[in-house]
């Protein structure tokens, strides 16, 4: 089968790879990166350039192409290609907006009883202003639209929240992402994410994940797209998920499907596992970044199949078969990030790991050889019986890797 796989990071090369563990497929990616193009042909096109896309994708004749990232999927490429009788995975534009807005996502929650965070909606930036002052601390800022994983800001105090409001409502650090705001209950608990298919009717969840969003050991420093995961999440116990199954999850299709929405293909729960029980905190309408990279290798089934079944509406026929043993995910990040690096630096021990997968990130190939092209650079995937063990192989696969300035955080799985 002739399959296109639209993005270019860890998530990307770890679909890839699972879909050629089944069956060597022909593959190809947009744009790709340098790991990936070992398994695929990368063309040079923009996941956003999404009439380039579509266009590339009707010129050669697709069976099928995966979209992964947000912004292509919230810009309506799914749509442009599903009218290109191009069978295309991923939801539609329409159904994206649970991830894409905010404020739309909250509704939904709040309308069909998904425990989530009390919240209030502004589009007046002195309304807004007005109502924090009388909130306790803290308080949680966000973005309506999609502001790159950081339109999301715990304040703990009243001027740090405004701040965080003129910044995000005046100064329009996201765009037009800050129209609006959501300004939120702070949540205390563990965090798990769970990602599932949906083929519109029938929803089966995947085994849970646990991911590290600060970019220093001990949850500290800046927040990142994720600096490691791990799955299962040993905090996610058969009750939380039964729980979790019938008040969020089940409760979202069925939500879904009162608006009108077809929702086909992965939704991503983020729950925030609170003393009274699991609440939903936010969803993503596509495979986590880097959950996939722990979730994807623990899954027997072929991945295509599971894929055909989303789209043809079959996933009731499907049970998904997970690996006992645990996942642990490394990202070896560029120095400086999540700020400023450099790019092009090269990189050195890639053939000495023995025990892990590497999925690359952001790489590319100079010269024959493996450089830097990203802030997030590596994602070393190990499994083993036990967290420790898995920890053991990631951890091992990371020393034999060398590239100056690289940072990675020593302690992935220990909570
Ligand atoms: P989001 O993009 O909504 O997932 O937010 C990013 C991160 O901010 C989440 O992964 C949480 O760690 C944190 N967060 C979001 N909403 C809340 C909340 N209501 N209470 C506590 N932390 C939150
Ligand atoms: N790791 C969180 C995300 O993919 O958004």
């Amino acid at each position: 089968m002739k399959i296109l796989v639209v993005g270019g990071g860890g998530r990307e090369h770890a679909i890839i790879w699972k879909l050629k563990q089944s069956r060597n497929h022909d593959i190809y990616c947009a744009p790709g990166n340098g790991g990936i193009s070992e398994l695929a042909a990368c063309v040079p096109i923009k996941p956003t350039d999404i009439e380039a896309v579509a266009a590339y994708a009707k010129r050669e004749r697709f069976d099928l192409v995966i979209v992964a990232p947000d912004d292509p999927l919230y810009m309506g490429l799914v749509d442009k290609l599903q009218s290109a009788g191009i069978r295309a995975f991923g939801p539609t534009a329409q159904a994206a907006r649970i991830e894409g807005s905010k404020v739309y996502a909250k509704y939904l929650m709040k309308k069909y009883g998904i425990p989530t965070a009390e919240y209030e909606v502004f589009d007046d930036f002195a309304k807004a202003a007005a109502y924090v002052k009388g909130c306790p601390m803290p308080v949680v800022v966000k973005a309506d639209g999609l502001a790159l994983g950081k339109g999301v800001v715990i304040c703990e105090t009243v001027d740090s929240a405004l701040s965080a409001l003129k910044e995000i409502m005046l100064d329009k650090m996201f765009g037009e992402a800050g129209n609006r705001v959501v300004i939120e209950e702070y949540l205390e608990g563990p965090e798990v994410s769970v990602l599932a298919f949906c083929d519109g009717k029938t929803i089966l969840p995947m085994q849970s994940a646990q991911d590290h969003k600060r970019a220093y050991d001990g949850d500290k420093g800046p927040n990142t797209g994720g600096m490691g995961t791990f799955s299962p999440s040993l905090k996610y116990t058969d009750e939380v998920r039964n729980a979790a199954e019938e008040t969020i999850i089940r409760r979202t299709v069925d939500a879904l499907n009162a608006e009108g929405v077809l929702y086909k293909g992965v939704i991503f729960f983020g729950m925030m596992l609170t003393k009274d029980g699991p609440k939903l905190l936010e969803y993503n309408a596509r495979f986590g970044d880097p959950e996939a990279q722990v979730v994807l290798p623990r899954l027997k089934n072929d991945l295509l199949e599971v894929v055909e079944a989303v789209l043809n509406g079959t996933l009731d026929r499907i049970t998904l078969e997970w690996d006992d043993n645990v996942a642990v995910c490394v990202v070896m990040a560029s120095g400086g990030y999540p700020g400023k690096y450099t790019k092009g630096v090269p990189i050195s021990g890639l053939n000495n790991v023995r025990e892990a997968v590497v999925f690359h990130a952001g790489t590319a190939v100079k010269d024959g050889a493996y450089v830097t092209d990203g802030g997030r650079v590596l994602g070393v995937t190990a499994l083993g019986t036990d967290i420790q063990d898995a920890r053991k192989k990631a951890y091992a696969g990371v020393n034999e890797i060398f590239f100056e300035g690289a940072h990675y955080r020593t302690d992935i799985g220990l909570k």
